[in-house]
């Protein structure tokens, strides 16, 4: 059986074509550009898929490709396969991409969560192998995860279950992009950091700190000036650890995994802001959850996501 999956991120979409055990043998990319409408967008979409799946079909038929998976920001419709209003999809509003693309492929599509399906792409593929009680947590420009409970895809009602980024950790905090203040995501994810750096320069008048020259704030500029003892630049990390920790405490006492894995653009700083998180979470965690579990960083890289969509096919043919 061939896989497909699309990874429909803000900025990216990523077509695969994989094996059932995980190899990817033809990939296809192409900007969002979300701004262009959910109509130009599909199409761009429906032609990939087209380009990616052909040979395929020509030399095996097309039983022999088991359907497409999609991974998208939420919220979502996972069960009547709706894209609703994701802030990082903007001016997107109730898009039937599942139904759209079944009647252009006759194949079975399965729309859901891009953390959601990058938690099933560890499980079946990467650290997460064989976890029946794993969490994947990915600090991005969102921030978002996927839980396998008990071997199975934990979803609630819609489909929508699992938006611990939208977990509000303090009610005075910054305003996070689905309206409420203080989500876990408004501290920790890139766009919530970089928020947060601005809002304290604004406030720095004696221009104490080594940012006021960057031109464009980015994680890592602030991360690294952060290394260097920027006090400012310090300040934001302290405060992003110790959210990160709170939050591991509480996804911890929530799912009792065996094992969270870390991905994710932030992530990629790695220790200096990982490290801490992970040792609050441990200290403040019940013991008889915190002892035996493990933290773990993608194996899967920057294709988690792709590897992740496409690895909801072969969930759903298991099923
Ligand atoms: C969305 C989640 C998504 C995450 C990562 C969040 O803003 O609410 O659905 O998983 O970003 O893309
Ligand atoms: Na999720
Ligand atoms: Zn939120």
């Amino acid at each position: 059986m061939f896989l497909i999956g699309v990874d429909l991120g803000g900025t990216q979409i990523r077509i695969g074509l994989f094996t059932e055990e995980g190899e990817l043998l033809d990939r296809k990319a192409t900007l969002t550009k979300a701004e262009e409408g959910p109509t130009k967008v599909v199409e761009r979409i429906k032609s990939l898929i087209h380009e990616i799946s052909l040979p395929v079909i020509v030399k095996n038929g097309k039983e022999s490709i088991g359907g497409i998976g999609i991974g998208c920001p939420g919220p979502l419709d996972v069960f009547e396969g709706i894209i609703m209003s994701p802030p990082n999809l903007p001016g997107w509003n109730r898009i039937p991409l599942k139904k759209l693309l079944e009647e252009e492929f006759q194949l079975s599509v399965y729309l859901n969560n891009d953390a959601n399906a990058a938690v099933l792409g560890e499980y079946f593929f990467g650290s997460g192998k064989g976890k029946s009680n794993l969490v994947y947590l990915t600090l991005s420009t969102g921030v978002g995860t996927g839980i396998i409970d008990n071997g199975q895809l934990l979803l609630g009602q819609n489909g929508s279950s699992a938006e611990v980024g939208h977990m509000s950790l303090n009610p005075e905090g910054p305003l996070c992009g689905c309206g409420n203040r203080g989500c876990f995501e408004a501290f920790v994810s890139g766009t919530g950091i970089v928020r947060r750096a601005k809002a304290l320069l604004e406030q720095d008048l004696e221009s104490a700190s080594a940012l006021h020259e960057c031109e464009e704030l980015t994680t890592k500029l602030i991360f690294d000036a952060a290394k260097k003892k920027d006090r400012l630049a310090l300040e934001i990390v302290e405060e992003t650890r110790m959210y990160l920790g709170v939050a591991l405490v509480n996804v911890i006492h929530l799912y009792n995994p065996s094992m969270i894995i870390l991905g994710g653009g932030v992530s990629k700083v790695g220790a200096f802001l990982l490290e801490p998180a992970i040792q609050f979470a441990k200290e403040r965690a019940m013991k008889l959850m915190a002892d035996s579990l493990e933290f773990q960083l993608t194996q899967l890289g920057d294709d988690v996501g792709l590897i992740g969509a496409a690895s909801l096919v072969k969930y759903h043919h298991q099923a």
